[in-house]
C-alpha cells in the first residue's frame, strides 16, 4: 500500500456518541481503530476497558487494536481478546513476561505488537522483533491525547525501520502520539507505515471525513 494507514485513537472523539464517531471515520476510509487503553497507574491517566472493545466490535467492519497502558497486562488480556480485537500492543515497560504474553496472544490467532515509551532505547526490544507482528513507536509520552509529537521521534523511526528491515520485514512498523497534517509526511518518510491519528481526526476544527481526507492528501502531495 503506497499511502500511509491511518488509525484514529478514540481518546479524543465524543463519547456520547462513539459508535457513530467509529462509523465516520470507517466511512471515511481508515485502516484500523486504536484502543488507548489507560490504567491510571502505568500512565496518569484513566480511558476504558474490554467492554469499550466489546460494545464496538459489532459496529467496526476494519481491525481493533488495543494499546495497552496498563501495569497488569497478563490479568486483562483475556478479556481484551475475548471482546474480539484484532491485535493487542503491549508495553516493554510494563510486562516482565512479554514473551508469554505474546506467545497467548499467537495461540488466540491473533496480532501481537510490542511498543516503548520515548525514553526507552531500541535495544530493549531488538530481541522480541522477530517474533511480533507490529512495532509501535511512541512520539509523545503516553497517557493523554492532543499532545505535540517529540522531535526525537524522527531518528527512532529510522533505527526502527532498519531494525525490521534486518530482523523481521513482515513486522509492521507503527508511530502514534501527535501525528497531525504537518507530522505525518516526515514520519512516513523515516520508514512508518501505519499512523494513530486521534486529535488530527476528532476534534472541533472539522469533521471527521474532513480530517481523515485532509492526511490522505498529505501523503498523495508526497
Ligand atoms: C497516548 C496514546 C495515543 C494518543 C494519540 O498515550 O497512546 O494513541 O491517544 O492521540 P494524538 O494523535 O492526539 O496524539
Ligand atoms: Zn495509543
Amino acid at each position: 500500500m503506497n499511502r500511509p494507514k491511518l488509525a484514529p485513537s478514540i481518546m479524543t472523539a465524543d463519547f456520547t456518541r462513539l459508535g457513530e464517531q467509529v462509523k465516520q471515520a470507517i466511512d471515511a476510509g481508515v485502516d484500523r481503530i486504536h484502543l488507548d487503553v489507560m490504567d491510571g497507574h502505568f500512565v496518569p491517566n484513566i480511558s476504558f476497558g474490554p467492554l469499550v472493545a466489546q460494545s464496538l466490535r459489532p459496529a467496526c467492519s476494519i481491525p481493533l487494536e488495543a494499546h495497552l497502558m496498563i501495569s497488569d497486562a497478563d490479568k486483562y488480556l483475556d478479556p481484551f481478546l475475548e471482546a474480539g480485537v484484532d491485535s493487542v500492543i503491549l508495553h516493554i515497560e510494563a510486562c516482565p513476561q512479554i514473551e508469554m504474553l505474546i506467545d497467548r496472544i499467537h495461540d488466540r490467532k491473533k496480532l501481537a505488537g510490542i511498543t516503548l515509551n520515548p525514553a526507552t532505547p531500541l535495544s530493549a526490544v531488538e530481541h522480541l522483533v522477530t517474533q511480533v507482528d507490529l512495532l509501535l513507536i511512541m512520539s509523545v509520552q503516553p497517557g493523554f491525547g492532543g499532545q505535540s509529537f517529540l522531535p526525537g521521534s524522527l531518528e527512532k523511526i529510522k533505527q526502527a525501520r532498519a531494525l525490521i528491515n534486518r530482523l523481521n520485514p513482515k513486522c509492521e512498523l507503527e508511530v502514534d502520539g501527535g501525528i497531525n497534517l504537518q507530522t505525518l509526511a516526515p514520519a512516513w518518510q523515516a520508514g512508518g507505515e501505519v499512523f494513530v491519528v486521534g486529535s488530527a481526526v476528532y476534534n472541533h476544527k472539522a469533521s471527521v471525513a474532513d480530517n481523515v481526507r485532509l492526511l490522505m492528501d498529505v501523503s498523495n502531495a508526497r
